[in-house]
């Protein structure tokens, strides 16, 4: 069923788990991502991103609509949310296209406008029972963005300023810049272990990994130990997809009908689904 994004993090939450959040780009990533869920016997978030809504020519309502649908059809509990929003329009179309929760990634701007565009949403997030998540920090390696030193200053989201930012902003959930980085194809990212337990003391909301895909099992779990909630993967999907269709296309040079080589790249997605979903406790 189709639930929202707000009760599955409070209940992950609430049991000392993590709750895995996948990127939707095409209708099969939301099959995939729902049949890994139900294989696994576990909730997820489907959610689409601004970059993913470009793909689809600007247009929120049609993908949305298609991942709200695979959702309300399955066993698993699933919710949608609309993922590293910076236009403000685009946010205001989360509601009526029916997410539950958007990220407001407003983490390009210095600390002081980070705050004002963010408690900006928040507030047009509570009269319409939206769940807010905002990032402080860099996590980088987003598309089109130069790449970060994740050792530079302002790079890794320092605790006291994430106690001051939560408390201006009203966020339901902060994303921090911890050690991992957007679109690894490889799992080598380390991750700042003492840090994510510095973050979780303190700040009062629930913690995001942004760029799972590149984050080792081991230390996927240990953040999860250590307080991290929502765990975001997409380019995993991507590679695993992007790899089983290659394969086919390669020893069938004849193929023609799509769907003879989308299946298997779907099948390999939710494998990797069910996968990440085994790591959160
Ligand atoms: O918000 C989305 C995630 O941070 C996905 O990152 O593609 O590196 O797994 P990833
Ligand atoms: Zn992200």
């Amino acid at each position: 069923p189709l639930v929202t994004t707000g009760e599955l993090v409070a209940d992950a939450r609430e049991k000392g788990r993590g709750v895995a959040a996948f990127n939707v780009i095409t209708l099969e990533h939301a099959e995939a991502i729902a049949a890994g869920a139900e294989q696994a016997g576990r909730d997820a978030v489907l959610q689409i991103s601004e970059n993913a809504v470009k793909f689809h020519g600007g247009h929120l309502a049609p993908i949305a609509a298609a991942a709200a649908a695979v959702a309300g059809a399955s066993s698993a509990r699933l919710s949608l949310h609309l993922d590293h929003v910076e236009s403000v329009e685009l946010m205001r179309a989360a509601h009526p296209a029916g997410f539950s929760s958007v990220m407001f990634d407003a983490s390009k701007l210095g600390y002081g406008e980070n705050v004002e565009a963010t408690a900006d949403a928040v507030r047009w997030g509570r009269e319409r029972g939206i769940w807010i998540e905002a990032e402080l920090g860099r996590v980088g390696g987003k598309a089109g963005e130069a790449p970060l030193d994740a050792h530079a200053p302002g790079v890794r989201t320092d605790p006291a300023e994430a106690t001051a930012y939560v408390r201006d902003t009203g966020v339901d959930a902060l994303a921090v810049a911890v050690g991992s980085s957007h679109a690894m194809t490889e799992r080598t990212a380390a991750l700042d272990h003492e840090l994510i337990a510095a973050l979780r003391d303190a700040v009062p909301v629930p913690l995001v990994l942004h760029g799972s895909s590149g984050v080792p099992d081991e230390e996927i779990r240990r953040a999860v130990a250590s307080g991290m909630v929502k765990i975001n993967v997409g380019t995993a999907l991507n590679t695993a997809f992007s790899g089983a269709v290659r394969g086919f296309l390669d020893s069938d040079s004849t193929a023609v009908d799509p769907r003879k080589y989308i299946a298997p790249g779907r099948d390999a997605m939710a494998a990797t689904v069910a996968g990440f979903l085994g790591l959160l406790g």
